[in-house]
C-alpha cells in the first residue's frame, strides 16, 4: 500500500480528484465551547487530558489535577495520559496513565491513581502507548519490542519494534511507526502493514481507520484500503477519534470527519494544537501554553426561553434513551413523550444528572446533559 506516491502526485499539482475534499469544499462545521472549570479551580499549563464520566484529569509536566465534577485535587508526579480501557475483569472502565519507567495506573476513586500493570499481566514491562478498543480488548506497545493485545482471557503477541501511538476500533488495533501503520488482528493473528510517513491514526467505534500523513487524510474503504479523503493546505497536526466522528486540525482548522462528511471550522484553534477525544463526541484542544478548550459539535444552546420537549429533549432522546425507552422498548419504562417526563420528572433528573447512570451504555455529552438540565429545572 503505497501512500507516499499519492501524497507525491498530488505536491506535483496533478489536481485533486473529485472524491477528495478540501478547505474550500468541506462544509461548514459548527462547533461551540464547552465551560469545564466553573468553580474557576486552579490548573496548571496541561499537556494532556483524558475524560471519563464526570471525571477530568489535565497532565502537567510535574504534577497531575484530577477535577471530579469540577472540584480539582493536584499531586506531584511524572504522570502521563495512556487510555480509557476496559478493566481486565470486564468490571468496567478505567482512565489510565503511564509513568516515565512505563508502569501502568488507574485512576481510583476519583482522586488517586493505583498502579495496575501487574492486573495485566504486565509487572515490570515498560509500556510505552496504550489503547483499549471494541469494548473488552487492550494494546500494549511494550518497550521497543512489541505489541500484545488482551481480552481479559487471553494475550496475543505481535513482533514490531519502534512503535509510537497506538488506536484502536472495532476488533482491530493500528500501530503507528515512523514509516508505516500496521493493523493488528487479535483474533486471525495477522498484521497487515500500509506505508505512510510519520502516520497519525485514529478509528472510528465502527473500526473504520482514518490516517493522516503530511497533509492528507485517508479513510478506510470496506475492501480495508485506505483512500484518499481530504487534502489540507497545511500538515495535519492532530487527528482522534471520538465515539463515531473523527477530529482533526491542520493550520489552526477544526475538522469533522462523520460518515461521508467532511465539515471544517476555520481558524477555530491555535496552531499547532493538540486534540484528546472525549468518549461523549466532543474533543479537548491544548494549545502551545497548555491552555485547555473542550469543543462540542453544533450551534451553542440558547440560554433563553425555556424550550419545549419536542425541540429540546426529542433530540437527545433519540441520540440518548430511544434505544431503550420507547414503548415497549427493551428497558420496560416508556419515555418517548412529554406527558412520561412530567409524570417522572424527578425520576430523571436523579438519574441522568444526580446519579448519571443513565444512559447506561454510553455518557451524555456535556452539550446535551446541559439541554436537558435546562429543560428539567424549567419545571
Ligand atoms: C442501553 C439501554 C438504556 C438507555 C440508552 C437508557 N436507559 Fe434508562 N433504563 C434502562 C433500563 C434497563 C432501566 C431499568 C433498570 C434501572 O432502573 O436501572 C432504565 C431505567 C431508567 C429510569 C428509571 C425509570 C423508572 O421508572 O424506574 C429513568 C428515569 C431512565 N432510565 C432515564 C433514561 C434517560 C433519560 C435516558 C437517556 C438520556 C436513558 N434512560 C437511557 C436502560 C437504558
Amino acid at each position: 500500500m503505497r501512500l507516499r506516491a499519492l501524497v507525491a502526485a498530488l505536491a506535483l499539482g496533478c489536481g485533486v480528484p473529485g472524491h477528495v475534499v478540501t478547505p474550500a469544499s468541506a462544509r461548514a462545521l459548527m462547533v461551540h465551547s464547552i465551560e469545564w472549570n466553573p468553580r474557576k479551580e486552579h490548573v496548571g499549563a496541561a499537556t494532556g487530558a483524558l475524560d471519563l464520566g464526570g471525571d477530568l484529569v489535565l497532565f502537567g509536566e510535574r504534577e497531575t489535577t484530577i477535577l471530579s465534577d469540577g472540584v480539582a485535587t493536584t499531586t506531584r508526579g511524572d504522570l502521563r495520559p495512556a487510555g480509557i480501557i476496559p478493566a481486565p475483569d470486564g468490571s468496567g472502565t478505567w482512565l489510565t496513565a503511564l509513568d516515565a519507567r512505563g508502569v501502568l495506573y488507574r485512576l481510583r476513586a476519583r482522586r488517586t491513581f493505583e498502579p495496575v500493570s501487574d492486573r495485566y499481566g504486565l509487572d515490570g514491562k515498560r509500556i510505552a502507548a496504550v489503547t483499549g478498543f471494541g469494548g473488552r480488548w487492550v494494546a500494549f506497545a511494550i518497550g521497543d519490542t512489541g505489541v500484545a493485545i488482551a481480552d481479559g482471557a487471553q494475550v496475543v503477541h505481535f513482533d514490531l519494534a519502534g512503535v509510537r501511538a497506538l488506536a484502536g476500533g472495532g476488533a482491530r488495533a493500528w500501530a503507528a511507526r515512523d514509516h508505516d501503520v500496521v493493523e493488528l488482528d487479535p483474533v486471525a493473528r495477522t498484521m497487515r502493514t500500509y506505508e505512510s510517513v510519520s502516520p497519525r491514526v485514529a478509528i472510528s467505534s465502527a473500526g473504520r481507520a482514518f490516517v493522516a500523513s503530511g497533509a492528507a487524510i485517508y479513510t478506510q474503504s470496506d475492501a480495508g484500503d485506505l483512500a484518499l479523503r481530504y487534502v489540507a493546505d497545511r500538515d495535519v497536526d492532530a487527528l482522534v477519534a471520538s465515539s463515531e466522528r473523527v477530529w482533526f486540525t491542520s493550520g489552526g482548522d477544526l475538522g469533522v470527519i462523520d460518515g461521508d462528511a467532511v465539515e471544517i471550522a476555520r481558524h477555530a484553534l491555535a496552531p499547532a494544537s493538540r486534540l484528546v477525544a472525549s468518549l461523549s463526541g466532543d474533543v479537548w484542544a491544548i494549545d502551545a501554553s497548555g491552555a485547555v478548550t473542550r469543543w462540542s459539535r453544533g450551534a451553542a444552546p440558547s440560554t433563553t426561553a425555556p424550550a419545549s420537549w419536542d425541540d429540546a429533549v426529542a433530540p437527545v432522546f433519540a441520540r440518548a434513551c430511544a434505544q431503550c425507552h420507547t414503548r415497549g422498548g427493551a428497558s420496560g419504562v416508556d419515555l418517548s413523550n412529554a406527558p412520561a417526563w412530567r409524570t417522572k420528572h424527578d425520576l430523571i433528573r436523579q438519574r441522568v444528572l444526580v446519579d448519571r447512570d443513565m444512559p447506561p451504555n454510553a455518557p451524555l455529552s456535556d452539550a446535551d446533559r446541559a439541554t436537558l438540565a435546562r429543560f428539567l429545572d424549567a419545571r
